[in-house]
């Protein structure tokens, strides 16, 4: 029997095909939940894929995925292995057809993210980690770039659909375009966090859902980024699935951003 890790990449893979090959199909179906936010065929398909294929490989596991059972409580009290899934993430680049978008799934045991996949069938780019096993990238190793300067870094980040509290977001940005060297929003929240662990991006912060950065944060960790929050974590929350103000960068400019972060909000 294949490992939970060779499984996960086998499934990112027949996912990730499958909402590439529902993309060539015009006109996407398409609908806003809440009325704001884009869901599309694909993102349901997708996702009733990934579960159906977990619970038959592995039936007394729980999902945890954004568009099918999204709501389990605190990822930290959920007891047993677990998985977390974003079936599309970048649904709004997918929907317009831009090419950064991905499927994203990572496995929780004994508390810890024990591996996670971040694959773009688009680029056909597939980033996983094995927790403690370092970070790929199509299977070549890779590590968070050696940028040490501030003024010399791309930062990446994004926004929320709900378009409250924009006040704080607009002051980070300024603060981080004027002692930064750019900004990036790409729209895929995993796969900015894979960039980091690439050494495509320098920094990235943002505050999201734990399908968005389950599997990425392992990624990010195991290529060498510091991963962690530039708001205060409240006591008793774990750090690995606290949501809000996540910052990621190499070692050297992880702690000016985070100040800078800090300072502007
Ligand atoms: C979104 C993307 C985006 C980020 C948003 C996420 P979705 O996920 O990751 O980059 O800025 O906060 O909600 O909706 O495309 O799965
Ligand atoms: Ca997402
Ligand atoms: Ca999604």
């Amino acid at each position: 029997m294949n490992s939970t890790f060779e499984f996960t990449l086998d499934l990112a893979h027949r996912a990730g095909d499958m909402i590439a090959e529902l993309r060539r199909h015009e006109p996407l179906e398409r609908d806003y939940k809440g009325g704001i936010e884009i869901v599309t065929q694909a993102d349901i398909a997708a996702d009733a894929l990934i579960a159906r294929e977990i619970l038959a490989a592995y039936p007394s596991h729980r999902i945890l995925s954004e568009e099918s059972s999204p709501d389990l409580g605190r990822v930290q009290d959920i007891e047993g292995p677990l998985w977390i899934v974003d079936p599309i993430d970048g649904t709004v680049n997918f929907a317009h057809g831009l090419n950064q978008s991905a499927v994203s799934i990572a496995f929780v045991d004994n508390g810890q993210i024990q591996h996670g996949v971040v694959y773009n069938p688009f680029t056909e780019e597939l980033f996983a980690a094995k927790r403690g096993e370092g970070a790929t990238l199509n299977g070549a190793r890779i590590a968070v770039a050696d940028e040490k300067r501030l003024d010399r870094a791309i930062i990446a980040t994004g926004f929320p659909y709900v378009k409250t509290g924009l006040e704080p977001m607009v002051k980070r940005l300024g603060a981080v375009l004027a002692q930064c060297a750019d900004i990036r929003r790409l729209g895929s929240a995993a796969l900015d966090i894979c960039f980091v662990a690439a050494g495509r991006l320098d920094g990235y912060y943002e505050s999201l859902s734990v399908w968005d950065y389950a599997a990425a944060q392992l990624i990010a960790k195991e290529a060498g980024a510091i991963y962690g929050h530039f708001g205060d974590v409240p006591e008793g929350e774990d750090t690995q699935f606290y949501s809000s103000d996540i910052l990621v960068a190499n070692a050297t400019l992880y702690a000016p951003l985070r100040a800078l972060l800090r300072a502007a909000s």
